[in-house]
């Protein structure tokens, strides 16, 4: 059997790096076999592409800058995500193709016509679950200038981070069947409950 595709979705400092922890817990106590990854820069052009992506200096149009996501997306998928699933072992990957309808299309104001069109040419799998990290962007943007120095896109207005959110909460409604939302700006330990309860679901 083919093992899962899970993605955690959110904007900066939603709390997804810590939910993955717990995730992983509850896999390997559920004795899942998974593999831990993420975008952008997960598969082997990612390196290279994640320093040019992430680089305040870097002079990007959006435009190019949704190009890049989405070659380093496709090698992602054909080097690391769909040889896991093919062997039966799940896959979590930290963002996936909503990343790129929030940030590009969302954020960058891209038109959405243009993402979908890429994600068909390039036949982009559907995850079979997305778990997104719902909070607001005053209070995780602070949590994320605690933790370093601001990247590329950390560094953009509010208003940019605004409509991210609001793009993702767009996409849960829509697309229902394979969302789920947790509420990040609740207490570590709530949103661990909910977090196992989510995977507990799925797993039935
Ligand atoms: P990263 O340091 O991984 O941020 P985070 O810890 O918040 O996931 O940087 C990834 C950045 O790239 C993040 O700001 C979101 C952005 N991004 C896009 O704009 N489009 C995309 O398709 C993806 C995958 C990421």
């Amino acid at each position: 059997m083919e093992g899962k595709f899970i993605t955690l979705e959110g904007i900066e400092g939603s709390g997804k790096s810590t939910s993955l922890e717990t995730i992983s817990k509850k896999l390997t106590e559920e004795k899942i076999d998974f593999v831990v990854t993420k975008e952008p820069g997960g598969g082997p052009l990612g390196p290279p592409l994640r320093n040019l992506l992430l680089n305040k200096d870097a002079k990007i149009s959006p435009q190019v800058e949704l190009l890049l996501m989405m070659a380093d997306r496709k090698n992602h998928l054909e080097e690391i995500i769909l040889p896991n699933i093919k062997k039966g072992i799940w896959v979590v990957s930290d963002r996936y193709l909503d990343s790129t309808y929030a940030y590009q299309g969302g954020g960058r104001l891209l038109d959405i016509s243009q993402i979908d069109k890429i994600s068909k040419i390039l036949d982009l799998k559907d995850p079979d679950l997305t778990i997104l990290f719902d909070i607001s962007p005053e209070v995780s943007l602070e949590r994320a200038k605690k933790r370093s120095d601001l990247d590329r896109f950390e560094s953009e207005p509010i208003d940019f981070h605004k409509r991210i959110r609001e793009t993702y909460l767009t996409l849960a409604e829509r697309y229902n069947s394979r969302f789920a939302v947790v509420n990040s700006s609740l207490g570590f330990e709530e949103v661990e409950l909910e977090v196992n309860k989510v995977i507990d679901n799925f797993i039935k």
